[in-house]
This record gives structure tokens, C-alpha cells and sequence, in this order.
């Protein structure tokens, strides 16, 4: 069986390896954090094995990357030359490219991911980017493995990953940031807080399963909820008239724009 070794055992990491030991993934996991706590709790959810220093590190297969960006040199200065140079090196980092991956780790086959965190719940959306190096074998394993808890996305140019970040990877707390907006607005009009909570996530969920499920566009999904000078109606006119569409885009430009300052 493979080996992943994980440097980092943080929220997404954590989605990811769970993900994969759920979908049963031909993997065996080591994890490592320099404050072991995350490492030790992982590797008993997913009966991997806790790596205590990177004093000497096992050769393993894959080696996944997954501290914050601001924390890669420290652990690249840890880790440069003591890694399988034949493994490939999965970075789930926001805006940290494969060139810089390679020359700071002094490796040449990598994965960039750039995962979300619906990853948890076997319903994430990871996009892949391949440097030359990795072979077709390698490419087959690890979409595989990654599809088994969501869907996969393969970019050939890396600056796609840019453009994608602030849409699949950000785009949760959007989500997350709509509901919270209106589950405070049921409550403020006197509706219980845990039934507002409720109502709202069984509407996001039915409404994106329904669009999962429907031929029907997202324009044309909300015109079936909208009748003229109805309910729904003047809600969108007010969203429409504040330049919704115009903050969202706004919103969207400012992510891209911190994506590729931090690629640089
Ligand atoms: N969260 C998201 O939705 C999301 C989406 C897309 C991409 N990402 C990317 O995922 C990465 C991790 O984010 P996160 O939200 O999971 O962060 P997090 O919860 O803060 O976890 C960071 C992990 O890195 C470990 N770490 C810190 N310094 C380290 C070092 N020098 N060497 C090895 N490990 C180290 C931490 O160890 P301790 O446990 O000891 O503190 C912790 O386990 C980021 O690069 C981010 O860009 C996140």
C-alpha cells in the first residue's frame, strides 16, 4: 500500500485525509504538526501513524503539504533533501506555485490542489494542476483517489488555479456569510434562532441539489421562483438596484487579485 505523509494536520487537511480513509483510498497515512496535538488526533481517526520529528522522515509516496503558506519556509527548511525524490508532493497552499514548491523542497513532481472544504461531507471540489514530472500512473492514482470523496478539475496552465481559487476555494464562505445573513435577519423578525438555522440550511441544500438535479440554468431556476411584482420578485429588484451583481464582481476581482499577489 501507498504512503501519504502529511506536514500539516489542519482543517483541510484533515477533510481531505478523512475524506480519503471514508472512501477507503489504497493509502496509508503518517502525520505530522510541530504541535503534534492535530497529528495525534488525526492519525487515530484515520489509523495512520503520528511522526513526531522531521529529525529523519519516512521515504513514503506522497507527501502532502498542507501548513499555511506563511509556514512553508520554515518546514521547507526542515525537510529539503530528506524527502523520496521519486514521491509526489501534494500542496493544498493558496497561491504558492509549483516552481516555488520545487525549488524550495528540491523536488520535482508536484500536485498543486486547490481543495474547498465541503471535502468533509464527500462533496468538495478539488482543482488539479500537474507539474511535467508526474507520470500518467501517478496523474490516474491521484484523481482517483481524490474523486472518490469529490469532484476533480484538471487545469493545464497553472494560472487558471489563480483564477479558480476565489470561486471554488473561497467560495464556501460566501455561502456560509449569505446563510448567516439571513438566518440573523429571521431571528431579528422574531423567528426562533434554531429553527431560522434550520430553514436556511435545508434551503441552500434543497436549492443546490436542485440544481444539481435540473437541466434548468441558475437564471432559469430563479425565474421559476420569481413571478412578476411578487414576493421574490422585489427582493431581487432591491438586490438590482443596490448593484448586487456589481459587489459580487467587485468581491471576486479583489480574491483573484490577493491569489496573484500571493503567486508571485
Ligand atoms: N481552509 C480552507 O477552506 C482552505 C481552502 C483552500 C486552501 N486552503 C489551504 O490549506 C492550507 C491549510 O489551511 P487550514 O485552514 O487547514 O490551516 P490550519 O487549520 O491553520 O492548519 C495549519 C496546519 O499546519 C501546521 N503547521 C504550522 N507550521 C508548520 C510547519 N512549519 N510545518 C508543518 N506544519 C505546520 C499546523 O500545525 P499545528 O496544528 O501544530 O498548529 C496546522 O496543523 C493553507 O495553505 C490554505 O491556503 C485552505
Amino acid at each position: 500500500m501507498k504512503n501519504l505523509l502529511s506536514f500539516g494536520c489542519g482543517n483541510m487537511a484533515q477533510a481531505i485525509i478523512e475524506g480519503m480513509y471514508k472512501e477507503k483510498a489504497e493509502l496509508s497515512y503518517t502525520l505530522y504538526t510541530p504541535s503534534n496535538t492535530r497529528a495525534i488526533a488525526l492519525a487515530k481517526n484515520v489509523s495512520g501513524t503520528h511522526l513526531e520529528s522531521l529529525e529523519k522522515i519516512p521515504a513514503s509516496d506522497f507527501y502532502m503539504i498542507s501548513c499555511k503558506p506563511q509556514q512553508l519556509s520554515d518546514l521547507a527548511k526542515e525537510i529539503k533533501g530528506k524527502l523520496n525524490p521519486d514521491a509526489v508532493v501534494i500542496s493544498i497552499l493558496a497561491g504558492t506555485t509549483t516552481d516555488t514548491l520545487k525549488s524550495l523542497l528540491g523536488v520535482e513532481k508536484v500536485l498543486r490542489v486547490m481543495p474547498n472544504t465541503p471535502s468533509l461531507v464527500g462533496a468538495g471540489v478539488n482543482a488539479f494542476y500537474f507539474s511535467a514530472a508526474v507520470s500518467k500512473e501517478e496523474r490516474e492514482f491521484l484523481t482517483r483517489t481524490f474523486e472518490s470523496f469529490s469532484k476533480v478539475f484538471t487545469f493545464e496552465a497553472e494560472k487558471e488555479i489563480d483564477i479558480i481559487t476565489g470561486f471554488s476555494g473561497s467560495g464556501p464562505a460566501y455561502i456560509f456569510e449569505f446563510s448567516r445573513i439571513l438566518v440573523e435577519k429571521m431571528i431579528s423578525m422574531g423567528i426562533e434562532r434554531e429553527i431560522a438555522t434550520e430553514m436556511i440550511k435545508w434551503t441552500f441544500y434543497g436549492s443546490s441539489k436542485l440544481q444539481l438535479e435540473s437541466p434548468d440554468s441558475s437564471e432559469e431556476l430563479r425565474n421559476k421562483v420569481t413571478s412578476k411584482k411578487g414576493v421574490t420578485f422585489e427582493a431581487l429588484e432591491v438586490f438590482k438596484g443596490a448593484g448586487f451583481e456589481k459587489i459580487v464582481d467587485q468581491a471576486l476581482d479583489a480574491a483573484y487579485n490577493r491569489s496573484v499577489e500571493l503567486s508571485k
